[in-house]
């Protein structure tokens, strides 16, 4: 059996993937990897920017190309945006890559979460026609929890437990 040895955390916005994914790179003492933060850094501007002059297929086209960059990488904890689930093929190269874990939260802190943030550069609305912020996160969170569950193998819910008994359930995974 492969050890494998990076942690995989996928999930909606707001879930709170990339507090645990610092976290946790900290107590493993493991590298974390922003697949948000390469793709900004690669594009040089916000993703919102990114998806108003170019459109969410070439934005999903360049977060493709991030993820197989990730091909060799090891113990990383690893924070993906929330779409990635979008693409099979991402789906099926990660979970070769590491252990997939769903980081979930229930919709009222989502929306809370991510109303209270509601101009952020990195999270432009998911969908054209969407009438509002409020609207296309549910709408979004509620078609793409089927693929969460999907592809990952554990899944931690961060409206339920604290944030280091989040952690420490994450880490045992790997360890
Ligand atoms: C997206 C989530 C964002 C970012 C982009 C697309 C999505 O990442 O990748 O705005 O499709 O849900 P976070 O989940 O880190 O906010």
């Amino acid at each position: 059996m492969t050890f494998k040895n990076n942690l995989i955390l996928i999930g909606f916005r707001g879930t709170g993937k990339s507090t645990l994914s610092t976290e946790c790179s900290q107590h493993l003492g493991w590298q974390r990897i922003s697949t948000d933060e390469n793709v900004v850094k690669r594009l040089g501007i916000s993703i919102a920017d990114f998806v108003a002059a170019n459109g969410w297929a070439e934005f999903r086209r360049v977060e493709h190309e991030e993820i197989r960059a990730l091909q060799g990488i090891s113990n990383a904890v690893i924070d993906c945006g929330g779409g990635v689930v979008e693409n099979p093929e991402n789906m099926s190269f990660l979970g070769e890559l590491g252990t997939l874990v769903w980081i979930d939260a229930d919709i009222e802190d989502v929306l809370s979460r991510l109303l209270q943030n509601e101009s952020d550069p990195n999270r432009p609305l998911l969908s054209a026609h969407s009438q509002s912020l409020r609207e296309d996160i549910i709408t979004n969170y509620t078609r793409r929890r089927p693929m969460y569950e999907q592809y990952a193998k554990y899944r931690i819910n961060t409206s339920i437990n604290d944030i280091s008994t989040c952690v420490a359930n994450l880490c045992s995974l790997v360890r």
